[in-house]
């Protein structure tokens, strides 16, 4: 009885392990929701920060008519996964003086989620 209630536990562990693994699209739009009193999600449209629309796969800094730090605006980095990783949990270690006033997501499943969501505007 005993090794039977262990067992199903442990499924029940496992399973929880491996879904929390997986990238979660829906829970990375509510991470989003952090990003948005200065990002917008829509295309071309810049608020305090430029919009996120399309900006997996873009290079850092190259949003038209947005005014962006020098510091982003030389980095050279193009926002890969790893990179959005980097920035997003230490937004001032990975471009050094850029202006988002932001300290970051703390958590790293949050951030897989929040990347896997930032990946469909496109
Ligand atoms: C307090 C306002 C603020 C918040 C909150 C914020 N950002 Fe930003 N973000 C900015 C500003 C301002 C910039 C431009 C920085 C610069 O030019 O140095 C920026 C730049 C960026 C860039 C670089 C874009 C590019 O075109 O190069 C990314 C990516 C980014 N933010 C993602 C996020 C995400 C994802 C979140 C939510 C988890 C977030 N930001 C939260 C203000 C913010």
């Amino acid at each position: 009885m005993l090794a039977k209630t262990l067992g199903v536990a442990a499924a029940a562990l496992l399973a929880f392990s491996a879904s929390s693994l997986a990238a979660d699209i829906a829970a990375g739009k509510r991470v989003a929701v952090r990003c948005a009193s200065c990002h917008s999600f829509a295309e071309g449209k810049n608020e305090l920060g430029p919009s996120l629309f399309g900006v997996v796969g873009r290079k850092a800094g190259a949003m038209a008519n947005f005014a962006y730090s020098p510091a982003m605006k030389n980095s050279a980095i193009v926002w890969t996964a790893d990179n959005l990783d980097a920035y997003l949990g230490g937004p001032k270690a990975l471009v050094l003086g850029n202006h988002m006033g932001y300290q970051g997501v703390t958590k790293e499943g949050d951030r897989a989620d929040l990347i896997a969501y930032l990946a469909t505007l496109k």
